[in-house]
């Protein structure tokens, strides 16, 4: 299993024992954990598995909210067996892991340094490289300039008064690459990469979601040189209104605080902000220049999703006359994931009829219409438009 799954798991088992022993405020903390894993989970899968992630990560949230005001006998779990595995859970089910519950008292936050230090890091190497990222050629061509050569020449770009490392925000509808862009950059430099999501960031225990970003943001800039993928930025650092709740503020205010006290560092930290809704993000963060470059990564275009077939569909026998270069064509405004998905898709249709009808392994057209079917396009030109709107507003 990947980090993510071994660390929900992790927390799920952790969540359980919390609740045998009758410890609420432990166990809210696990299921949460177990909450923000089943979503990074989520971000690194597509459709219905990813699905599936968010509803289980939408029931250990429940769960957490439940255990928060519950009051657990010390021990449950022989008289009533196991007060409902959260197992039982994990598929997003409705009922309760909680016996009948008591008077609300306030959850315990979890005690001091229990998530360590590096529940961050993911990997000292990705293993993905900007050849795995099918077209995109303008955001490849930017990146290169302005993050990965600055970093790889650091000499000839100081003589520039050109400065490696700081804050690029990659932004553009959702499934286009975003995440695989970060990795990318991050294995080019060979840096470590450190991810967190908005949601992951996010806590409702007081006080822990500002030290949980600072302690990311330190524990990224201690090495020499680092690559910290904020996923979701929005979600972290929202526009602040009126209505705006503390923490919205506070992180916020921590945010900016933390990046501009590390500009004087030797060492080189390169913080990747990812969103797809940037219009939600709080003008601050880019007035303040922490957000120096700001990088478009739009759909793909037909020769994009030409290479992501090909490299799907790599060792794999077509039907006559089934031609990848008409499906490019034909998948306008499908992501990046929806290309990768339908290609999937089409695979597993065949499997099936393989197997029925007992014949040769072969996806044909029929496969790639019934996929259509199934993962329609989820690029909207709304969607489109919003950005338009936003790139012209923003940036002009
Ligand atoms: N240009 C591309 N080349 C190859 N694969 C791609 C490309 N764009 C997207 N994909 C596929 O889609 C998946 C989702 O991409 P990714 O997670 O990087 O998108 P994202 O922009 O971060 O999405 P989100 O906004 O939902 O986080 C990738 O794991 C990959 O399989
Ligand atoms: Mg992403």
């Amino acid at each position: 299993m990947g980090f993510y799954g071994d660390r929900k798991v992790e927390h799920e088992t952790e969540c359980e024992a919390a609740i045998r022993a009758g410890d609420s405020g432990k166990a809210a903390f696990h299921a949460a954990k177990a909450a923000e894993f089943c979503y990074a989970l989520a971000q690194e899968t597509s459709g219905p598995v990813s699905a599936s992630y968010v509803s289980m990560a939408e029931g250990w949230l429940e769960i957490a909210e439940k255990l928060k005001t519950a009051k657990l006998p010390k021990s449950v779990a022989s008289s009533d067996g196991r007060a409902n595995s959260p197992g039982e859970q994990r598929l997003g089910g409705a009922t309760s892991p909680l016996p009948a519950g008591g008077a609300s008292s306030p959850s315990e936050p979890p005690s001091p340094g229990e998530p360590s230090d590096s529940e961050f890091l993911i990997s000292a190497d990705t293993g993905v490289s900007f050849d795995d990222i099918d077209g995109m050629a303008e955001a490849k061509a930017a990146i290169r300039d302005m993050v990965v050569n600055p970093m790889l020449q650091p000499e000839k770009a100081k003589a520039l008064n050109i400065k490696p490392g700081g804050g690029v925000l990659l932004y553009g509808p959702p499934g286009n690459g975003k995440t695989m862009f970060g990795k990318a950059i991050a294995h080019e430099i060979k840096a470590p990469f450190f991810f967190a999501s908005g949601a992951q960031l996010r806590s409702k225990w007081h006080g822990e979601s500002e030290q949980k970003l600072s302690r990311l943001i330190h524990e990224a800039q201690s090495r020499p040189v680092a690559v910290l993928f904020l996923d979701e930025i929005d979600g972290l650092l929202p526009r602040r209104t009126e209505n705006s709740s503390a923490v919205d503020n506070r992180l916020v205010t921590q945010f900016l605080a933390d990046v501009g006290g590390f500009k004087d560092s030797p060492n080189t930290l390169l913080i990747l902000g990812a969103t797809n809704k940037p219009w939600e993000i709080d003008d601050a963060v880019f007035r303040t220049g922490r957000f120096d470059e700001k990088i478009y990564i739009g759909v793909p275009d037909a020769e994009a999703r030409l290479g992501m077939l090909r490299r799907a569909f790599k060792g794999v026998a077509l039907e006559e006359g089934l031609s990848l270069e008409d499906w490019a064509e034909k998948l306008e405004m499908y992501s990046g994931s929806d290309v990768v998905g339908l290609a999937r898709k089409a695979c597993q249709i065949a499997f099936r009829r393989s197997i029925d009808d007992n014949t040769e392994p072969l996806v044909m057209t029929d496969d790639f219409e019934k996929a259509r079917g199934t993962i329609p396009s989820s690029i909207t030109p709304a969607m489109l438009k919003q950005f338009e709107e936003f790139n012209r507003k923003r940036f002009s």
